[in-house]
This record gives structure tokens, sequence and C-alpha cells, in this order.
């Protein structure tokens, strides 16, 4: 006979279970895209951008070095080839995002952009899962204005 499902057997984020675990899993991302998929993020997500009221100002005119910027960073963190650190350094992400205003409406439009990007990308689930928990904490930790 199965056990009864205890109050608190509930699905938990993988984060809240083993932090080690949720590493591991964004890491096996990239092996299972491939790099192609990544530019395919980075080209939607841009795309969105470039349409938006509030975001497109803080952007540059040419997006092309902001989506390779993107794509290869992206591919980095997910697993892939470190291209992104070869050629840039370190990614110090909240100190490369100090020049923009980043307050909790910004934050919002950019996940928003992003999880469209994921969509128009065709990326499948628990893929998309597990890059917008990583998404919405890391946008989180970009935000420099109340
Ligand atoms: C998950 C959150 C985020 C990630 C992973 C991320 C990643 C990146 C990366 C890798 C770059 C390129 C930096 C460089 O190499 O110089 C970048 C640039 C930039 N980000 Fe973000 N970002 C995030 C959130 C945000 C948010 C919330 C905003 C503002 C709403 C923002 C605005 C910008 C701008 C304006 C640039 C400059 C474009 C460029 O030079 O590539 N980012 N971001």
């Amino acid at each position: 006979m199965q056990e009864p499902k205890k109050p608190n057997d509930v699905a938990l984020p993988i984060a809240a279970v083993d932090p080690a675990a949720e590493r591991a899993a964004e890491q096996s991302i990239y092996l299972q895209l491939g790099a192609e998929k990544f530019w395919q993020i980075a080209r939607a997500f841009y795309a969105r951008v470039d349409k938006h009221e509030r975001l497109r100002p803080i952007f540059p005119e040419d997006l092309q070095e902001p989506i390779r910027n993107q794509a290869e960073f992206l591919i980095q963190y997910f697993g892939g080839p470190q291209t992104y650190s070869d050629r840039k350094g370190h990614p110090r992400l909240r100190m490369r995002h100090a020049p923009f205003p980043i307050d909790l409406t910004m934050r919002n439009d950019w996940v928003d952009c992003m999880r469209g990007a994921l969509i128009d990308a065709a990326i499948p689930e628990p893929i998309v899962a597990l890059m917008m928990a990583y998404f919405e904490r890391t946008a989180t930790f970009m935000m420099n204005k109340p």
C-alpha cells in the first residue's frame, strides 16, 4: 500500500532541497540545448527589448553586441564553453549593471522579455522552469534603485 501523503510532501523547487543539485541541473542545460538555441534566445530577447517602451532607451542603439554578450554569457552560465570570460573576464554582473537604473518595474520588464524569449525559442520544460528560476533571482540581484 502507498504511504499517505504527508502535509509537507509538496514539489519544492530543487534549490530549496539541494543547491548543488540545482547548479548541476543548470550546467547540464547547454548539453541539452546546444549553442544555437542560446543565440536564438538572445536574439528573441533583444527583439522584445527593441520594441519595449521602458527597456529600449537604456540599451545601445546597435543591439548586435548585447546579443553576443547575452548569448555567450548564457552559454557559459548554463554549462557551455567559457567564451564570454575569455573575451571579457569575470562577468561581475552587478557591477556591469551599475550604470543602468534598475528598479522593480525594470526588473520585471526584463524578466518578462526573457520569459517571452524562451517561448519564442521553443525551449521545453523542465528547462524553462530551471532557467526562469535563475533569471528571477539574478534579475532581483541586479536591482540598484528603490
Ligand atoms: C538575470 C538577470 C540578468 C542577466 C543574467 C544579465 C546579463 C547581462 C550580461 C551578460 C550583459 C553584458 C555585460 C557585458 O559584457 O558588458 C548585460 C548587459 C546589460 N544588461 Fe543585463 N542581465 C540581467 C538583468 C538585467 C536587467 C534587469 C536589466 C535592466 C532592466 C539589464 C540591463 C542591461 C543593459 C542595459 C546592458 C548593456 C548591454 C550590453 O552591453 O550588453 N540587465 N546583462
